[in-house]
């Protein structure tokens, strides 16, 4: 097992070819895909041939970030995964943050403990200059993560007529919402 990062209760390890199963359950629930694409799972399909070659492309490239399993010490359970790279159009110094965890581990502070790892990380170790994330406006629990990893909003902005919440089952609209935290700013919340 490659661990990337540990925290208190949680490993983040590297993502295997392995993982198809684990990230077919993750998303197989509607509850999880919500604030995602309105609720739709991802297809096995998709995930063999499509994410998880994503996901393994980073460690075969050597980049110093990526995305990454978050596995619960106490059980040895895959809880979901944990992304932190730049995203599209974005410098090589300012990754994004982002979570997506099983609905049986919400609300017990994991998402906060990875990101604020992840954060810590980031900026003693990995050279980002400033963490960004996206969610959509009525997705509390992430932009509360965000806000206690120490994020503050930047932009709230409206979503494309096309937008997966759309057009999802549930059919609802909410804007997006981007959150930021710099080094400087960082160092100084201590
Ligand atoms: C977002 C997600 C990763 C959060 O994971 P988590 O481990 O439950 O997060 P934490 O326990 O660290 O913190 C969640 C916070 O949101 C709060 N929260 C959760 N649901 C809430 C709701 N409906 N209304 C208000 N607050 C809510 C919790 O109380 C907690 O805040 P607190 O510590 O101040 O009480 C999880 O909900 C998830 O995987 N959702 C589905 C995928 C997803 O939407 N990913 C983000 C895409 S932008």
């Amino acid at each position: 097992m490659q661990i990337f990062l540990q925290t208190e209760r949680l490993i983040l390890r590297r993502f295997t070819g392995a993982d198809v199963d684990n990230l077919f359950d993750l998303d197989s629930d509607p509850e999880v895909m919500r604030f995602i694409n309105g609720g739709i799972p991802t297809s096995r399909d998709e995930i063999e041939h499509d994410s998880l070659p994503a996901f393994l492309h980073y460690y075969e490239r050597g980049d110093r970030y990526g995305f990454w399993a978050a596995i619960e010490k106490s059980s040895g359970e895959f809880l979901g995964w944990f992304h932190f790279r730049p995203g599209e159009g974005s410098g090589p110094n300012e990754p994004e943050l982002g979570y997506r965890l099983r609905k049986s581990a919400w609300g017990k502070g994991y998402a906060t403990e990875g990101s604020k790892a992840l954060v810590h990380k980031g900026f003693t170790e990995l050279g980002a200059e400033r963490i960004v994330a996206s969610a959509y406006e009525a997705n509390t629990a992430s932009r509360r993560v965000m806000e206690k990893v120490g994020m503050t909003l930047v932009r709230t902005y409206p979503v494309g007529q096309s937008d997966p919440l759309l057009v999802g089952p549930e059919r609802f609209n909410s804007n997006g919402v981007d959150y930021a935290l710099e080094k400087d700013d960082w160092e100084r919340q201590g």
